[in-house]
């Protein structure tokens, strides 16, 4: 049955580039972030490495760790790293699975037949601090993701995971959210103390609360 937003993210153990990974002790009390490669060696899944990469400071700073995935074996992602490191000019500084018994790939419904038998699509699960899957997004093997979307959708998982608010279209860290429509009108001034404006009485916004 494949997974839905809600669901606890399943456990699984598998050889990585950092060693056998037990994936809910690796994730502790952090946040998540799972996404597979269809293939190593392969243009689009190498820039997308370096670019996650780059952004890992940023994933740190909001307590989610990184996995990749990838359906070869260990040898060889280990020397793509250092194809990865060189052309993508920096360090690959997370595990990448090694799923060549496609273990955590059909755990995680990632290989998509009608696509594609042999690899993955580019899924990307991300995970909260309590196991549950937030988000799924599934992106064809000719597209490669944008890492900077990712944080964008974490600051807004985070944020509303933590208060009465959701985050309105193109919505960027530090702009207006929404406050949610349950919370009724004459609770707003307590909940949020910042303002608020009405522009309709299903449309209220609020500056972001946790700043
Ligand atoms: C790539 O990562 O470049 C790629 C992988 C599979 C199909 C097409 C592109």
């Amino acid at each position: 049955m494949s997974l839905r937003l809600g669901d606890t993210a399943p456990n699984f153990t598998a050889d990585s580039t950092a060693g056998k990974i037990n994936f809910h002790e690796y994730l502790g009390d952090s946040w998540g972030i799972l996404f597979s490669h269809p293939a190593d060696y392969t243009p689009v899944c190498t820039t997308e490495l370096g670019a996650a990469a780059k952004l890992k400071d940023e994933f740190d700073k909001r307590n989610v760790k990184m996995l990749a995935l990838s359906v070869d074996g260990l040898e060889s992602h280990k020397s793509w790293i250092n194809d990865i490191n060189e052309t993508q000019h920096t360090t690959v500084n997370f595990p990448i699975i090694a799923d060549e018994d496609r273990k955590v790939s059909g755990l995680y419904d990632m290989i998509h037949p009608n696509s594609n038998e042999n690899f993955t699509v580019r899924s990307v699960f991300i995970i909260g601090n309590d196991k549950k899957i937030k988000l799924i997004i599934t992106y064809p093997a000719s597209t490669g993701r944008n890492f900077d979307e990712l944080l964008r959708v974490i600051d807004s998982l985070q944020l509303t995971a933590n208060y009465s608010v959701a985050t309105p279209a193109n919505w960027k860290h530090g702009e207006d959210v929404v406050i949610a429509p349950a919370i009724k009108n004459e609770d707003i001034p307590a909940k949020f103390p910042k303002g608020h404006k009405e522009i309709k009485p299903y449309l209220r916004t609020t500056p972001q609360p946790n700043l």
